[in-house]
C-alpha cells in the first residue's frame, strides 16, 4: 500500500505537463526512483528494529491486573524459617532481635510504597494492605507481589547488623511473597484479624512449650504430649501455676503482633522557632480484632 502510494506520487511528478524535455522528465524519473528506494530502506529497518521476528513471544504473558475497588494484600513469609531461627540462635520462643527486624524491613517497604496504608506483621511472616484504589504498577499482580517481596528480604539482609551486630546470616534467607485481593472492607479485616489470631493461638503454645522445656525441663516430646488437646485457659494455666507467667502481662508485640501505619507527628523545625506535621510510619501493638482500633482509624477504610 505505501509502496504503490509512492510510485503513484513519483510518476505524476515525472510526467508533469510542465516537463517538456526528455532528459529533464528522466532525470526527475530517476531520482525519485532513488528517493523512493531509499525511503522503502529505511521504513523497512525501523519496522524490523521495532518489532524483530521474536516479538511475538510476548502474548505468552498472561494479563494479571487485579480487579478494581479492592483490598489488595501481599504477604511475605519466610521460607523454612523453622531451621533458618535454629541456626541463627534465635531466641525461643521469641527473639527480639529478630522481630524488630522484621518490622525494619516493613518499615522499609511502606517507605517505598505510599500506597500501602497498614501492614501487619508477626513471626515470619508481613502483610502488606495496599489502598482499594491504588494504581501502583497498575495493578499487576506479580509486579506488586515480586516487589514487594525483594525489597522486604533485600532490607532484611541489609539491616541485619543492625540488629544481630555480632553474626552474619549463614546464608541468603528467602521470602515467598503472594497477592491477595479481598473485596469488602469486612473481608479486609476478618483477613487482618485470622492473622492476629494466629498469632495469639502459635504464640501462647510456644510460651507454654518452650517453658516446659527451659524451665521445667521437659523434652520435646514430653511438652507436646502434655499440651495436646488443651484449651487456651489450660495452657494460661500451665503458666500461671507452674511458672508464675501471666500471660496477659507478656509484651504486647509478641501477644498481638506489629501494626504499622502512618501518622502525623509533629516534628521540631530547625530554626527552633516551633513544630510542623510530618507523616511518619508508627508501630502499634494493638487489637485489630475488636471495632475500637477501626472506629479510631476509621480513615484507613474509607475511599481517600
Ligand atoms: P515455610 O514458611 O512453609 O517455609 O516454613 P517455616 O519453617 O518458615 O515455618 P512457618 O512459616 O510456618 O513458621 C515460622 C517459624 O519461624 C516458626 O515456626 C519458628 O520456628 C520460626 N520463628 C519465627 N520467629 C521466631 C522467633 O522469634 N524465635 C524463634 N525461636 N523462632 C521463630
Ligand atoms: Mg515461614
Amino acid at each position: 500500500m505505501f509502496i504503490g502510494l509512492c510510485l503513484g506520487r513519483v510518476i505524476l511528478e515525472t510526467f508533469r505537463p510542465s516537463k517538456s524535455l526528455f532528459f529533464v522528465r528522466w532525470e526527475a524519473f530517476r531520482r525519485n526512483i532513488l528517493g523512493l528506494w531509499s525511503h522503502a530502506r529505511i521504513f523497512h529497518q525501523s519496522s524490523t528494529m521495532a518489532k524483530s521476528k521474536f516479538e511475538y513471544v510476548r502474548l505468552f504473558e498472561t494479563e494479571d491486573r487485579c480487579l478494581p475497588n479492592s483490598w489488595i494484600v501481599v504477604r511475605v513469609d519466610g521460607k523454612g524459617f523453622h531451621k533458618f531461627s535454629t541456626e541463627h540462635d534465635y531466641e525461643k520462643p521469641n527473639d527480639m532481635r529478630a522481630l524488630s527486624l522484621m518490622n525494619k524491613a516493613a518499615t522499609s517497604v511502606m517507605e517505598e510504597f505510599k500506597d500501602i496504608c497498614l501492614a501487619y506483621g508477626q513471626s515470619d511472616e508481613y502483610s502488606f494492605v495496599f489502598r482499594k484504589e491504588t494504581q501502583v504498577y497498575s495493578r499487576r499482580s506479580a509486579k506488586l507481589s515480586t516487589n514487594v517481596c525483594s525489597l522486604f528480604t533485600s532490607a532484611f539482609v541489609y539491616y541485619w547488623s543492625e540488629h544481630f551486630p555480632s553474626s552474619k546470616p549463614l546464608y541468603p534467607p528467602v521470602f515467598d511473597g503472594r497477592t491477595v485481593l479481598y473485596p469488602s472492607n469486612q473481608n479486609i479485616r476478618d483477613y487482618l484479624s485470622w492473622r492476629q489470631a494466629d498469632c495469639h493461638i502459635n504464640n501462647l503454645y510456644n510460651t507454654t512449650f518452650w517453658a516446659l522445656i527451659l524451665k521445667a525441663g521437659l523434652t520435646a516430646v514430653e511438652a507436646e504430649q502434655k499440651l495436646k488437646g488443651t484449651l487456651s485457659g489450660d495452657k494460661n494455666e500451665i503458666l500461671f501455676s507452674q511458672f508464675s507467667i501471666n500471660y496477659n502481662k507478656e509484651p504486647e508485640m509478641l501477644r498481638k503482633g506489629t501494626i504499622l501505619v502512618r501518622r502525623k507527628v509533629p516534628v521540631a523545625l530547625p530554626d527552633g522557632s516551633g513544630t510542623r506535621e510530618k507523616s511518619q510510619i508508627v508501630q502499634l501493638h494493638t487489637d485489630v480484632i475488636g471495632d475500637e482500633f477501626w472506629n479510631e482509624n476509621n480513615h484507613l477504610l474509607t475511599i481517600s
